[in-house]
């Protein structure tokens, strides 16, 4: 593996490998790699013959009062899982070679940020889809892989991708989760270990109220409940807990349609999300 941080390397090495022909994929992370972060190398193994992975810690997508300076960092241990993977390159720009002097440029969507962690996160998904394309740009990959741990985030990069034309397979993988059930997270590491515990109930509180409405419950007394839950557990604030359209994520008051429950909410200094698939009978 090579591990490369500055543009005409990493060109160089694109232009070598791509000479045969083969499709490449590219997985884009933050580092801090944990098995979820894996399970989407492994997938891209299999899908491609390059695999390029990369690892920037991206300062647009962090807000004023975020956890950007306390983001883990663990470039070295990462480095080694993805040898162990058989990655061919990993791609870690600093600061400066993704934003040198004089950046201007912002992607920012419309519609499907509307929501959620677009409301809770100003500016974040302008963050996330700026950094994506100039990774698609920069790396050129055939098939590009997220996780559904960030739904929202996944139906935006679908979205910009489909908007601007971009020649690249956008593949979704389903959420990791630890044998409890709690969604693995580079953000997991903040918790203390009574925090770990309380937090829980946050794929639990989905769950149940999954199951109520999947039995015919209301929308409204299920995600009630479910707030309740998490309120009851220790979770503040609760920025929310929605049922969505499983596409447009636009908010859902009757499942009468393929639907996603996301919720987001805070234990301690640690802000967590989690989502489930809900249908209709
Ligand atoms: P990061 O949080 O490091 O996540 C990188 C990728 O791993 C994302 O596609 C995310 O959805 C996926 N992922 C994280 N936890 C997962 C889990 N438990 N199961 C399955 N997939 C999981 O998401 C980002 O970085 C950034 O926003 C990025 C897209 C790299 C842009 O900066």
């Amino acid at each position: 593996m090579q591990t490369l941080r500055d543009l005409p390397a990493l060109r160089a090495a694109i232009n070598a490998l791509r000479s045969d022909g083969k499709p490449l994929a590219l997985v884009p992370t933050m580092g801090a790699l944990h098995d979820g972060h894996m399970a989407l190398v492994e997938e891209a193994r299999r899908l491609a013959k390059h695999v390029v992975v990369s690892i920037f810690v991206n300062p647009r997508q962090f807000g004023p009062n975020e956890d950007l300076d306390a983001y883990p960092r663990r470039e070295a241990s990462d480095a080694h899982l993805l040898q162990e993977a058989d990655v061919d390159i990993l791609w870690a720009p600093g600061v400066d070679v993704m934003y040198p002097a004089g950046f201007s440029t912002n992607v920012a969507l419309t519609g499907v940020t509307g929501g959620l962690d677009g409301a809770a996160r100003p500016g974040h998904f302008d963050g996330v889809a700026t950094v994506v394309a100039k990774l698609f740009n920069q790396v050129r990959p055939d098939v590009a892989l997220f996780g559904e741990k960030d739904y929202q985030q996944l139906a935006v990069i679908r979205q910009m991708v489909a908007d601007l034309d971009m020649p690249i397979e956008i593949v979704g993988l389903p959420t990791q989760r630890a044998e409890d059930g709690l969604a693995l997270s580079s953000r997991n590491a903040y918790l203390t270990e009574e925090e770990r515990k309380q937090a829980l109930a946050l794929p639990r509180a989905l769950g149940e109220a999954k199951r109520q409405m999947e039995k015919g419950a209301t929308v409204e007394s299920a995600l009630a409940k479910a707030i309740a839950m998490l309120a009851s557990h220790g979770f503040d604030p609760i920025d929310y807990v929605t049922l969505c359209d499983a596409v447009t994520l636009e908010p859902m008051t009757v499942l009468d349609r393929p639907a996603r429950l996301l919720g987001a909410a805070k234990m301690g200094r640690t802000r967590l999300i989690d989502n489930i698939a809900v249908d209709p009978e």
